[in-house]
C-alpha cells in the first residue's frame, strides 16, 4: 500500500509541513445544510478514532475543522488526546452555525472569542493554522478586524499561521497578500480561482484546496474520476495540500493511492 509519508510538502513559508492529502471534518460534526450527492449519518467516537488512526497510518498530517462544522471541533478534542502533537490542526474564524443556519461575525472581539473557543474545544493551547470563514462578500470581510486580530493571536503565539477561505480571486489575492495561506476551491468543475494559485506560486504562500472533488460530485461521473480529479488538482504546484472530506475508510485508502501514485509519478 503506498502512504504519504514521504511525500510531505513546505505550506508556503509559515515552516509547517503537510501531508499533500488533509482530512476535512465537516462529516464528523455536521449533517444539516450540506451539498454532498447524498444524507448520512455522524459516524460515532469509534469510527472517528479509527479513521484518524487510518489517515495516520497513510501518512496524513493535516486536520481542516472549523466551529461552524457543527460539533466537530468538540469531538476531536477527547479524540486527539495523546496524539495532538502528531497533527498540524487548522480551524476557522467568522462563521457560526447553528439550528441549520449559518451566520457571521469578523469583528475582533469575536475572533479571539472565537479561537480561545476552538482551542478550548481542541483541549489544546496553540493551533497551527486559522482561516477566515468568509461569506463570500470576500474583499468587505478582509477589510473588517478579524485579519489585524488574527495578525495579533499569531504574534501572541496563540496561532502559528493564518489565511483566508474565500470564493473570489480578488478576495484570494488581497488575503495572501498579509496572510500565510489561502483555501481555494480548485477542482475538475471550477478553476476559476486560478490568478490566486499562482499568485501563492510566485509568493511563497500555502495553498489548500477545497472540494477538490467537487463535495464528491465528480465521483459520479466518467472513468476514473479520482485519477482525473486528482491530476487536476496536483497539476498547478501552487498546491500544498487537497483538504478531502470523506468519512469512509476505503475511500480514505483509494484518495491516498491515487495521490501517491500521482505525485511520485511527477517526481
Ligand atoms: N468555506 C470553507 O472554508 C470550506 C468549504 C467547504 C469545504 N471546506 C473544507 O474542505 C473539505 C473538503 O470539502 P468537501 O467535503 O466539501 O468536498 P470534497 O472533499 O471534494 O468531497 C467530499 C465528498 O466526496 C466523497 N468522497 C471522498 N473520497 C471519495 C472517493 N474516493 N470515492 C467516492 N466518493 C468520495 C465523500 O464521501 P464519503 O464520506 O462517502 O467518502 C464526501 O461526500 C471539508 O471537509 C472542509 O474541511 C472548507
Amino acid at each position: 500500500m503506498k502512504t504519504l509519508h514521504n511525500l510531505h510538502r513546505p505550506l508556503g513559508s509559515t515552516g509547517l509541513h503537510v501531508s499533500p492529502l488533509g482530512l476535512g471534518t465537516v462529516k464528523i460534526g455536521r449533517n444539516q445544510s450540506v451539498k454532498y450527492p447524498s444524507g448520512f449519518e455522524l459516524p460515532d467516537d469509534q469510527q472517528v478514532r479509527e479513521l484518524l488512526a487510518l489517515a495516520q497510518d497513510l501518512g496524513i498530517n493535516l486536520l481542516d475543522t472549523a466551529p461552524a462544522y457543527g460539533i466537530s471541533e468538540e469531538r476531536l478534542g477527547p479524540l486527539l488526546r495523546g496524539q495532538r502533537h502528531q497533527w498540524v490542526l487548522c480551524s476557522k474564524v467568522g462563521e457560526e452555525f447553528a439550528d441549520g443556519e449559518s451566520w457571521f461575525d469578523f469583528s475582533a472581539a469575536h475572533t479571539r472569542r472565537s479561537v480561545e473557543r476552538s482551542l478550548q474545544r481542541l483541549q489544546t493551547d496553540h493551533l497551527e493554522l486559522v482561516l477566515v470563514h468568509s461569506n463570500g462578500d470576500d474583499l468587505t470581510v478582509l477589510e473588517d478586524e478579524v485579519y489585524p486580530a488574527l495578525q495579533a493571536l499569531k504574534q501572541e503565539g496563540l496561532i502559528g499561521g493564518f489565511g483566508f477561505s474565500g470564493k473570489t480571486v480578488a478576495g484570494g489575492l488581497k488575503a495572501l497578500e498579509d496572510g500565510d495561506c489561502a483555501m481555494v476551491t480548485w477542482n475538475l468543475r471550477e478553476q476559476t480561482e486560478r490568478p490566486v494559485l499562482d499568485f501563492a506560486l510566485s509568493h511563497n504562500k500555502g495553498i489548500l484546496v477545497k472540494k477538490a472533488l467537487a463535495s464528491g460530485h465528480i465521483c459520479l461521473e466518467g472513468e476514473d474520476p479520482l485519477s482525473a480529479g486528482f491530476e487536476l488538482v496536483f497539476s498547478h504546484p501552487a498546491v500544498n495540500s487537497a483538504i478531502i472530506g470523506t468519512i469512509n475508510p476505503a475511500h480514505l485508502r483509494q484518495n491516498v493511492e491515487t495521490v501517491a501514485r500521482i505525485l511520485s509519478q511527477q517526481r
